[in-house]
């Protein structure tokens, strides 16, 4: 029995030696090194291509603008100015509500508007209309401007921000999708 035990125990060593012969020590490291340099070009490029993205994205100099309506001419009375609602066209479908912008329609005469951002040229507050004293009126640090945009007192350092619009089968529409900013006025 004990001579048995001790042949079977000299074979598994001969097995056991031969698994580990340094030809295949050897490509089991280069299969490791492999697996290694699979997983940090993985990682690369995961963080690769969002920063991609974004040095592509500052290329595109502005978000693309399209004429949206703000509804028929006939619901803005003249010598009016009211508050208007449009969906911003540049949006997501999980936008939601965010995607609402209001806007200020002055309705000269005719189909002669102006329509303002709400938004005051300081800090962004949006803006008030009072027709008792035909002002807007910033709650947030006092900016004031007068029916026609332009700046009366307080600290914004321009009159409201205008968007282009046109009159076109009895609609008034508006270019909207680029939020108007200091940098970007329209
Ligand atoms: Fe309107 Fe400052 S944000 S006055």
């Amino acid at each position: 029995m004990s001579g048995n035990n001790q042949e079977s125990g000299c074979g598994c060593n001969k097995v056991a030696l031969a698994e580990h012969t340094p030809a295949q020590s050897l490509s089991r490291r280069n299969a490791l090194l492999k697996l290694g340099a699979g997983l940090n070009a993985l990682a690369g490029l995961l963080i690769g291509v969002p920063v991609f993205g974004y040095v592509l994205s500052t290329f595109s100099k502005r978000s693309p603008r399209s004429w949206v309506s703000l509804g028929a001419v006939n619901q803005f009375p003249e010598g009016n100015t009211r508050l208007a609602v449009f969906r911003n066209p540049v949006t997501a479908a999980w936008d939601g509500d965010t995607a609402e912008v209001p806007c200020w329609v002055r309705r000269i005469e005719g189909e002669k508007f102006q329509v303002f951002a709400i938004n005051c040229t300081h800090l962004g507050c949006p803006v008030r209309w009072f027709q008792q004293s035909r002002l807007f009126m910033c709650p947030c640090h006092g900016g004031v401007f007068y029916e026609d945009g332009s700046h009366a007192s307080g600290p914004p350092p321009r009159g409201l921000f205008v968007y282009e619009h046109k009159v076109e089968g009895g609609e008034l529409k508006i270019l909207g999708g680029n939020l108007p900013t200091l940098a970007e006025p329209t």
